[in-house]
């Protein structure tokens, strides 16, 4: 089958910086994909060349059989790329059902109003917010901001959706709620590319795990297998995790 996405040789240079070198991988129809690895190790640039926000300094990005590596955010976007956190923050006074609403509108041209309004409601029932539907945004607790990010990244009918350290800040039942959700996501037939620091959360999440270390990646494959390599363990975790439950 084709992948959702393929990376081919991405790299990024900030001046003298290498902070992306040579990473390839590809992430399959349906699949949560996990990227790992130390403060600095090139997670988010990477997933800032994934999503079009910086231009790679070398290699190439497939989305299906495209060629997408000069397409800018928005052309990505269309073509299936989603992106929770950073496409546009949240429009504070709004409703949390405007909010998702511009979501639906913007992501695919051409929707109408009534369409994209009939879709946001779908929407925060799915990702449980429907309940705060007409509050304002800036209201919401930090789950349900997690959530609303969710849902607006939803609206734009993304194939595959990248979530950089959404469990940021939430206490560890809220983080099992949030690990539902992504799930739930996943089984509506939306791949998942997510960075994340919490181990429980990517051990429960990821079906195949990349870690990465001085922007090149260091080890790749199931959760057990990579937290059990020694170069992983001495890159990032400090200690084998067995006795994590
Ligand atoms: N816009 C930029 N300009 C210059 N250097 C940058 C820029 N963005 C990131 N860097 C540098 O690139 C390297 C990788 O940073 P990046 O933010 O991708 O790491 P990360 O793996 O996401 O780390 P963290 O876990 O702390 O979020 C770091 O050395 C960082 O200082
Ligand atoms: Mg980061």
């Amino acid at each position: 089958m084709t992948p959702v996405l393929r990376a081919e040789q991405l790299s990024k240079r900030f001046g003298g910086l290498q902070a992306v070198q040579g990473v390839s991988f590809s992430v399959a129809p349906g699949e949560i994909l996990a990227v790992i690895g130390p403060n600095g190790a090139g997670k988010t640039t990477l997933l800032n060349l994934l999503s079009g926000l910086y231009r790679p300094s070398a290699g190439r990005l497939f989305l299906g059989d495209r060629d997408v590596t000069s397409l800018s955010v928005e052309g990505r976007c269309r073509l299936g790329l989603g992106r929770a956190f950073q496409i546009v923050r949240p429009f504070p006074e709004m409703t949390v059902h405007e909010n998702v609403t511009v979501g639906a509108l913007f992501g695919t041209p051409g929707t109408r109003l009534h369409d994209a309004r009939a879709q946001a409601w779908t929407l925060l029932e799915r990702t449980g917010l429907i309940a705060h539907a007409e509050k304002a945004a800036h209201d919401l607790t930090l789950l349900q901001d997690k959530r609303l990010e969710v849902a607006r990244a939803l609206a734009t009918r993304p194939r595959l959706l990248l979530l950089d350290e959404v469990m940021a800040g939430l206490r560890p039942t809220e983080a099992q709620e949030a690990v539902a959700l992504v799930r739930s996501v996943r089984d509506s037939g939306v791949s998942v590319l997510f960075i994340e620091h919490i181990m429980p959360v990517v051990r429960d999440l990821a079906d195949r795990v990349i870690v990465m270390d001085q922007g090149q990646v260091l080890a790749e494959g199931p959760y057990h297998d990579v937290t059990q390599d020694p170069r992983v363990v001495s890159a990032y975790l400090g200690t084998p995790l067995t006795e994590v439950t």
